[in-house]
């Protein structure tokens, strides 16, 4: 069948990319839609087990460093739209072993970049119908301040310069012209090759559009994440790292709606513009963490809040971020795009689907990443 997009999505065997390779084959049979994953420890084909055999699917196992690799895929797939999701994404690691988020993060979406040019420049219509849609984060801004108004307690209400109602720590947000200022070498790796993106546009006139987005939670996300790793460690009575005092203030997103926006802005954002995308829904660690502990505690029958005491204030994390808060009034604005999910909905959604589905998380919690594990928390 001849397909009327060929999209390669790199990273679709991770948290976020498996739900957009879902989302895309399943919603665009006449799309063909190629997954190239190099399948480290965070990737996993359990993770696209139902969609494995569509017809308009393949998986290519690959690492997008591969740069003689990546253009032979586009010449061969006359790929016309790439969703660049693949990177080391855990800023722990990257604290511990920063040249492997310097080479895949940065190196990776360079050769993906200088692939697309060599393959799209090639064609008689060029750039014509083209897209390079590069998936960043808001920890590329650094962090906010936690302030509020006299005589409000915190989460005060405000409103983000859209009129939506925001539940927030400060009055600040991340907005797409927020100075970038990244912290880790997570971060400080996602930082450049945001820039690289935009300068392929600048330099050659690529089609890019850049989203930065704030933390996703959901199904299959990887347990070393605080959402994941937590509702495992209350299932099984284990400690809770907290870092710090567990003051650190979040904006969670439903994954499902960070990929909805995904398919929107590919189709129909604006090209060369970057887009933040945000969950309005802002919360300290410590009290996430006593929602997922009741949370967990109810569905398993347990006394409500009985295991609080599996909480363990730890050492805090190296220049740990103190609040992210996006502002993605613009995605409103222009697209009309909004999170779909209350967050006690996805809360109730996330922590049923990680108690149904043990054997994914033993799956994924075995070998590698449990010497990983071990050596992180040594000394702790
Ligand atoms: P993840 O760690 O769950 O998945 C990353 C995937 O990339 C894995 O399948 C892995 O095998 C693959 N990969 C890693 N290195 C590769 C390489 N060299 N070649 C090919 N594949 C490789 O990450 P995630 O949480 O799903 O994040 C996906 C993207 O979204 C990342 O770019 C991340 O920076 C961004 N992002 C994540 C969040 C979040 O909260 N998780 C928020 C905003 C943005
Ligand atoms: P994480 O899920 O690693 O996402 P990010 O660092 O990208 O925001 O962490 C979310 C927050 O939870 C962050 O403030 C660090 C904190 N955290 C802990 O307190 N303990 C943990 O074991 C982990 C993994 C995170």
């Amino acid at each position: 069948m001849a397909y009327k997009r060929s999209i390669i999505v790199t990273g679709g065997a991770g948290f976020i990319g498996s739900h957009v390779v879902r989302l895309f084959v399943e919603k665009y049979p006449d799309y063909r839609i190629i997954n190239v994953d190099k399948l480290t420890y965070a990737g996993n084909l359990a993770n696209l087990k139902d969609i494995e055999d569509r017809p308009n699917y393949r998986f290519v196992k690959a690492d997008i460093c591969d740069f003689d690799a990546m253009l032979a895929l586009m010449q061969e797939e006359q790929v016309d739209g790439v969703i660049h999701l693949a990177a080391e994404s855990h800023v722990d690691r990257s604290i511990k072993d920063p040249f492997t988020f310097a080479k895949t993060n940065v190196l990776g979406t360079l050769s993906l970049l200088q692939a697309a040019r060599l393959y799209w420049e090639s064609l008689p219509e060029k750039y014509e119908g083209k897209r390079f849609y590069h998936i960043s984060t808001d920890e590329v801004y650094g962090a906010l301040e936690m302030t509020r108004p006299e005589g409000v307690e915190p989460p005060f209400s405000t409103k983000a310069s859209s009129g939506s109602h925001h539940l927030a720590y400060g009055e600040e947000f991340f907005r797409e012209d927020s100075k970038y200022q990244p912290h880790s070498p997570y971060s400080a790796a996602k930082a450049s090759s945001d820039h690289f993106v935009r300068a392929f546009h600048d330099t050659y006139g690529m089609p890019v559009i850049v989203t930065n987005c704030s933390n996703n939670y959901g199904p299959y996300q990887f347990p070393e994440k605080l959402i994941p790793l937590f509702i495992n460690n209350i299932r099984h009575r284990k400690p809770l790292p907290v870092y710090g005092r567990g003051e650190n203030v979040r904006d969670w997103l439903y994954v499902e709606d960070h990929a909805r926006a995904i398919d929107l802005i590919f189709h129909e954002g604006r090209v060369a513009e970057t887009y933040n995308i945000g969950g309005f829904n802002e919360w300290k660690n410590i009290d996430l963490i006593r929602v997922l502990i009741a949370t967990v505690d109810r569905l398993l029958g347990r006394l409500e809040g009985a295991d609080e005491d599996l909480i363990t204030y730890v050492a805090d994390r190296a220049g740990h971020d103190l609040r992210y808060a996006i502002d993605s009034s613009k995605l409103q604005r222009e697209l009309g795009w909004e999170p779909s999910l209350q967050f006690e909905e996805g809360i109730e959604k996330t922590v049923r689907w990680y108690l149904d589905h043990q054997d994914w998380l033993d799956n994924v919690t075995s070998g590698d990443y449990q010497k990983y594990y071990e050596t992180m928390y040594t000394g702790r």
